[in-house]
């Protein structure tokens, strides 16, 4: 209205008025919009020189629509489809951390963040601790060997005893399913599952599906592939409700010895036999054959697994050409897949494991920003 008015008027003095007016409406405008873009980041610990582009800005834009309601992040079957993308959107935003020089937000000051790890892990309880690092939480490492489990301290009195000690969240890994569900019904602090038994490994889970939508965009009606030992694998179940709910279209591959039980029950299709799907998959997830678990041998000779299950050079020249290959690691070289394979240009295995920084210090974010919110309330 105003630029039409201004090009109407005929008088030079009343012309420079009228311009004069359009531009201190746009900067009106724009410092409006500028001072919501601040507010928003400053509550996410990003500064303005990091959400640069337009991807993030769309991300962080899309975010405020949400609230984070969960304190505790047990399992991704719990999830929604919503819930699901926040925590990538959320993820996204942080992201650019891990290209800055000084690598640290204050979104977690003054909070202790507990690793109580009673099943060994390089990757997970690392990318945990760094994730917690980043956000300038305190961190304590927990492990059971070094503590007073190997005394016969129960789970439960253990994490009383460090919740008396003053800690906000408990990132948990043990040998039992439900055993981080059984914890966030005891203590008062955030509980984040980093593996359970048999159960789920749901951070693990959002790197993973995390990783293919950077790749693909999307993981609506991609068909992707779990190989190897899905009866033992918590990954091949958080990976199963989280694609299936955005979408894709799982098939579990392998041994009918390595198939969980309830398989049927699922939301996914059964192949006993890699070679006859791998020619359709966008994406194949290989998992590690967890011996640890077993109690007997599930197939005659590793030998023989490696013949039908392995992906190999040449199983891979039948594969679509941009097919993603996929491992959450430890990988077994030689066993479920090669090494040419594992290092080749398919491959987004160290992919996945930067993505989970992100994924991970989102997670830590968002379930203390609920806490914080029911204390509040
Ligand atoms: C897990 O903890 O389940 C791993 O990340 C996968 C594995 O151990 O094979």
């Amino acid at each position: 209205m105003i630029l039409i008015r201004l090009l109407l008027v005929k008088s030079e003095a009343k012309r420079l008025d009228c311009f004069l007016l359009v531009i201190g409406y746009s900067l009106l405008v724009i410092g409006y919009s500028g001072r919501q873009k601040r507010i928003t980041n400053i509550q996410q610990g990003i500064s303005n020189k990091e959400v640069k582009s337009e991807r993030h800005r769309d991300v962080i834009r899309r975010n405020n629509k949400f609230i984070w309601k969960r304190k505790h992040l047990l399992s991704l079957r719990d999830l929604s489809r919503r819930e699901l993308e926040h925590i990538f959107e959320t993820a996204a935003g942080f992201e650019q951390f891990s290209t800055r020089s000084i690598k640290k937000a204050p979104t977690l000051r003054g909070k202790v963040v507990v690793n109580l790890f009673f099943e060994d892990s390089t990757r997970t309880r690392i990318s945990f601790s760094l994730a917690a690092s980043r956000l300038s939480a305190d961190i304590v490492d927990f492990t059971k060997k070094s503590s007073s489990v190997s005394k016969g301290e129960t789970l439960i009195d253990t994490a009383r005893n460090l919740e008396a000690m003053g800690i906000d969240i408990v990132v948990i890994r043990h040998n039992a399913g439900g055993a981080a569900k059984l914890l966030s019904r005891s203590i008062n602090a955030c509980v984040v599952n980093a593996g359970d038994g048999f159960n789920e490994h749901p951070t693990q889970g959002l790197l993973d599906v995390y990783t293919i939508i950077k790749e693909r965009g999307s993981m609506e009606g991609l068909k992707i592939g779990i190989v190897g030992d899905i009866a033992h694998s918590r990954v091949a179940r958080s990976n199963i409700w989280a694609m299936t709910k955005l979408g894709a279209e799982v098939t579990l591959i392998g041994p009918p010895t390595l198939m969980p039980p309830k398989v049927d029950q699922l939301p996914v299709n059964i192949s006993y036999s890699l070679d006859d799907v791998i020619e359709d998959l966008d994406v194949i997830n290989m998992l590690r054959i967890q011996f640890e678990r077993m109690g007997g041998n599930p197939f005659p000779s590793v030998r023989e697994y490696s013949h039908f299950f392995g992906l190999t050079v040449e199983r891979m020249q039948r594969a679509k050409d941009d097919m993603l290959v996929m491992h959450p690691g430890p990988i077994n070289r030689g066993l479920e897949i090669e090494s040419q394979v594992a290092d080749g240009k398919n491959s987004v295995i160290l992919d996945q494991v930067a993505n989970g920084l992100a994924i991970r210090m989102a997670v830590l974010f968002l379930v203390n920003q609920a806490a914080a919110a029911e204390n509040k309330s």
